[in-house]
């Protein structure tokens, strides 16, 4: 697929959902025929200048705005527990700027792969129902059909439906089952209706966060997922599901790996870290300075959040160590909310 024709189908798209206008209403008053626009908003074809001109007459926007290829802005599709928005402007400022590949072994909701888009990605998570989702944007298909399926979870929404689809889970037949898009819909509706947009799971691996008790409910927005699809379809990410040591593996000199695991914690302080049934104890931050270390004799730009704790500060001693405040908004416990000092670690300045 052609870089440009993506760029220009998903502003085509954009700016049609927009005006509220559907496919068929824009072939219309276009007089495009459907099966053209569609392969033009999904970047299948070379457009000519006369169609530009129909489609900017049409939607009734100036061929400068149309031809633009607006910034393609995303974010997180899920509420993630240790999510980075808030630290977004911290972490840009200490990234490198230069870098070949991007590696993000502790995806969650990839708030500074979505922040960055950086042109190689590598992502990974533990947490397969996560990755199901990020795997539904490789292909417009899975795309269009998750929306759909989120779509019929808003519209049938209830506290009923809701104890319904986070029951899935316990239907052996359902497990063996549901594809990548039925997983990716259940774990998206769920994160949007439960309490607290916590994704938490019992020791035997089975969602169990109570409904958030909301009256309606919106999945998703239409434009940002049409936004991940279309840079997607021209990154191409590579989507592992191993454990962090493993997906670095194939990282080179040059390439930058961001490390945003499950947060140490303080003796005396209720933090989440249970992403899944595991965990991650004292045990792993240690494996993960020990990969820390071998990144860094590779030449490899790395870079770290996690929560200020001595053991962490005596993990890293000897790189760089930034300390920065942010906020703790998701907690199974109120106490474990509120303010708490992070560091930001790197082999590089
Ligand atoms: C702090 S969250 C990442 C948050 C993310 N940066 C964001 O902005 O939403 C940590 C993630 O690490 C994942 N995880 C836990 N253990 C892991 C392991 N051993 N290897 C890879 N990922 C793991 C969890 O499933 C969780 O999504």
């Amino acid at each position: 697929m052609n870089e440009i024709n993506v760029c220009f189908g998903n502003q085509v798209k954009q700016i049609r959902l927009e005006k509220g206008l559907t496919q068929d209403s824009l072939a219309v008053m276009s007089g495009l025929e459907r099966s053209q626009l569609s392969k033009i908003e999904s970047g299948l074809v070379d457009v000519q200048i006369s169609t530009v001109q129909k489609l900017s007459n049409a939607l009734k926007v100036e061929i400068g705005e149309l031809m633009q290829t607006r910034d393609l802005s995303m974010h997180p599709f899920v509420k993630w527990a240790g999510g980075k928005t808030q630290l977004l402007d911290r972490l840009i400022a200490l990234m490198p700027k230069e870098y070949k590949d991007y590696y993000e072994p502790f995806i969650g909701g990839g708030a500074l792969f979505f922040k960055v888009k950086p042109r190689h990605p590598h992502i990974n998570d533990m947490n397969d129902e996560l990755l199901s989702a990020y795997r539904c944007f490789l292909k417009k298909d899975s795309c269009d059909r998750l929306m759909a399926k989120l779509d019929e979870y808003d519209k049938n929404h209830s506290e009923d439906n809701y104890l319904i689809v986070r029951a899935l889970d316990k239907d052996k037949n359902w497990q063996a089952n549901a594809d990548d898009v039925e997983r990716a819909a259940r774990m998206i509706y769920l994160n949007k209706a439960c309490f607290n947009g916590l994704f938490r799971v019992n020791s035997k691996g089975f969602f169990n966060v109570p409904s958030g008790k909301k009256k309606t409910v919106n999945a998703y927005d239409k434009v940002n997922f049409i936004n991940v699809l279309g840079y997607f379809s021209v990154s191409k990410p590579v989507i592992t599901h191993e454990d962090f040591s493993k997906a670095v593996n194939n990282a080179k000199s040059g390439d930058f790996v961001y490390f945003d695991p499950p947060y140490d914690t303080w003796d005396d302080k209720s933090s989440f870290t249970s992403y899944d049934k595991e965990g991650f104890g004292k045990k792993d931050q240690a494996r993960l300075a020990d990969c820390f270390r071998e990144l860094d004799k590779k030449g490899v730009k790395v870079m770290l959040s996690n929560h200020n704790t001595k053991y962490i500060n005596e993990l890293y001693s000897g790189f760089e160590i930034n300390v920065v405040n942010a906020k703790r908004m998701i907690n199974s416990v109120a106490s474990g909310r509120g303010d708490v000092e992070e560091v930001i670690i790197r082999n590089f300045k």
